[in-house]
């Protein structure tokens, strides 16, 4: 357990960093494989960097040999949903080719626990809400669908080849270490918390809202915003359980309290003290009206709380963008 190696993949973007500071905190050594696609190199901050890219064997392999470790978080991935629809080329030669290939590096490593960062955008349209782990998944876009792929992959591999993983479906990952040495920062960026901190910062013109007709409380659509150093936790849980020969199993991270998007704008103004311009327009294709998790099961497997609210997800977020110049 705590003292052992971890392999962070993907571990110098968003979540996978902020993964690396839990680990290291819990006594854990984590190491980062990543190719700096959209990774940055400061954000490696927490043990030694390996560069890499997933969908090249030998190089995992070579890794794999050198730092033995005894378990796999993996966070590599192309994310935005829209690129996804330009090129689903890309998404399925990294996503699924990629994962495929680091799977079948683990498996010849003898890795005994292997976590993987799936989504919400896996169930596609809610049926019901909140939503829970049995929820029929039909992913509406690539990135959706790439993501599934490997969860059935999994599935099969824990079923037919005794290799175990915990699939964890993250909500809308949020907020910043509360130190603010690391911080989302994706490009392009397309979350809602950014563009919004963004255009109080005055770094863009304002922030549009995609629809305000919705059947909601307001009108806006309502997400699940979740602690960045919340995932990183269960993370950190969900190796432990493999460690301690958890069976295969998937779980939703959110809080399962929902937010709308009108809410999450006067909260920002509320922290920020800057009012913004925001401009309403029409509904955008894919979008769900509400998608708030049910997270029982994750507190019952893991553990897990989330402990983290949103306005301290606002305050570490506001802490990180206002303090950096990385636009
Ligand atoms: N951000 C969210 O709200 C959210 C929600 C649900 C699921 N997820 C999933 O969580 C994971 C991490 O998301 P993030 O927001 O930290 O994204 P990110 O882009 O910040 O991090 C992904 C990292 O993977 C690296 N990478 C990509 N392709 C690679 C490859 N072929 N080989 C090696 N490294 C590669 C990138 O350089 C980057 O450092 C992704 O798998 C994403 O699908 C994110």
């Amino acid at each position: 357990m705590a003292g052992e190696t971890v392999l962070v993949v993907g571990g110098a973007g968003y979540i996978g960093s902020h993964t690396c500071l839990d680990l290291a905190n819990k006594g854990f050594v984590p190491v980062v494989f990543d190719n700096f696609s959209n990774g940055h190199r400061e954000f490696v901050k927490w043990g030694p960097v390996e560069e890499g890219d997933i969908r090249d064997r030998a190089r995992l392999d070579e890794v794999l040999a050198k730092h033995k470790p005894a378990a796999i978080l993996h966070f590599a991935a192309l994310i935005e949903v829209g690129e996804s629809v330009k090129d689903p080329v890309a998404f399925y030669e990294n996503n699924v080719v990629g994962t495929l290939t680091l799977l079948a590096a683990a498996q010849n490593a003898g890795i005994k626990a292997f976590v993987f960062s799936s989504t919400c955008a896996t169930y596609g349209l809610p049926q019901t809400v909140p939503l829970d782990e049995g929820h029929q998944q039909v992913p509406i876009n690539p990135y959706g669908r790439t993501k599934h792929i490997v969860e059935q992959a999994l599935s099969d591999y824990a079923q037919y080849t005794g290799f175990r993983s915990v699939i964890l479906r993250y909500f809308n990952a949020a907020g910043a270490d509360f130190e603010g040495r690391i911080g989302e920062w994706h490009q392009p960026e397309t979350h809602a918390i950014p563009l919004a901190i963004d255009a109080a910062l005055g770094r863009r013109q304002g922030f549009k809202v995609f629809g305000s007709d919705y059947d909601t409380r307001d009108g806006t659509c309502v997400r699940d915003y979740i602690h960045v150093l919340d995932l990183a936790d269960a993370h950190v849980r969900a190796v432990e359980y493999l460690l301690r020969g958890g069976e295969s199993i998937a779980l939703n991270l959110g809080t399962g309290t929902g937010t709308t998007v009108k809410e999450l704008l006067s909260a920002i103004e509320e922290v920020s003290e800057r009012p913004f311009p925001v401009e309403y327009v029409g509904r955008r294709e894919g979008d769900s009206t509400t998608l708030v998790a049910n997270n029982d099961k994750a507190r019952e497997i893991l553990g897990w709380v989330p402990k983290h609210d949103l306005s301290q997800i606002i305050r570490s977020a506001w802490n990180w963008h206002s303090k950096s110049n990385h636009h």
